[in-house]
């Protein structure tokens, strides 16, 4: 069956403002492949996430047709002000239901709820399960923790994937998928991969 990935149309200008246009085209790349992840509610973790909402919003817009997101951002130092400021930029929405860790927004008939997880991201005690693990430039900080990678794994639902711009390791139950590489330019460092639990 035809596999239908949403539109995403957020406005011209401000991305431009934002992305690059080699991280642009990655998305595309990634939106037109046959990576897909066909779940109605999908979870997405990303640790040492900066201020960066628009690389997880690209992302599940370019893999699924979802209609519920939870984006779990995770920092020693995070500002929910900001990403919600740039969550307005992009999307032309003012309004967000808050909550103390959370903004959610409808956005094309789909509800998005950004989990502010501020503090270590390598010692998190209660990390809830998740479908999509992405990490950007946090290699050389985790580098060190030998437990995280393996918690990581475990925590990533059956099916789920693995987006990382450094694999730098190998495991029994995660398979590297094929891409276009131009979609690693979504990374910061060189060893991207997209891998998924089987
Ligand atoms: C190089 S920046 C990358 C930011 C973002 N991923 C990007 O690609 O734009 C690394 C981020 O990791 C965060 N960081 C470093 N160590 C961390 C830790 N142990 N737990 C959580 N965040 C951490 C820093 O605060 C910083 O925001």
């Amino acid at each position: 069956m035809f596999f239908k990935k949403p539109e995403f149309t957020l406005k011209d200008n401000l991305i431009s403002d934002k992305l690059d246009k080699s991280t642009i085209s990655a998305f595309n790349k990634l939106k037109q492949s046959s990576i897909s992840l066909k779940k109605d509610e999908i979870t997405l973790f990303y640790p040492g996430c900066g201020n960066d909402i628009i690389r997880p919003l690209f992302l599940l817009y370019s893999l699924s047709d979802f209609k519920k997101a939870n984006i779990i951002l995770s920092d020693n130092l995070l500002s929910p002000s900001i990403i919600a400021d740039t969550v307005s930029d992009l999307t032309g929405i003012k309004k967000f239901k808050q909550s103390a860790d959370s903004h959610i927004f409808r956005f094309k008939d789909k509800e998005i709820r950004i989990i502010y997880k501020e503090g270590d991201s390598l010692s998190d005690k209660d990390l809830l399960n998740f479908d999509i693990f992405f990490e950007r430039a946090f290699q050389l900080f985790r580098k060190d923790s030998i437990e995280f990678i393996p918690k990581i794994i475990n925590k990533l639902n059956k099916g789920g994937l693995f987006i990382s711009d450094f694999v730098d390791f190998k495991n029994k139950d995660l398979k590297e998928l094929k891409f276009p590489k131009e979609i690693s330019k979504i990374g910061f460092y060189k060893n991207f991969g997209i891998l998924r639990k089987s």
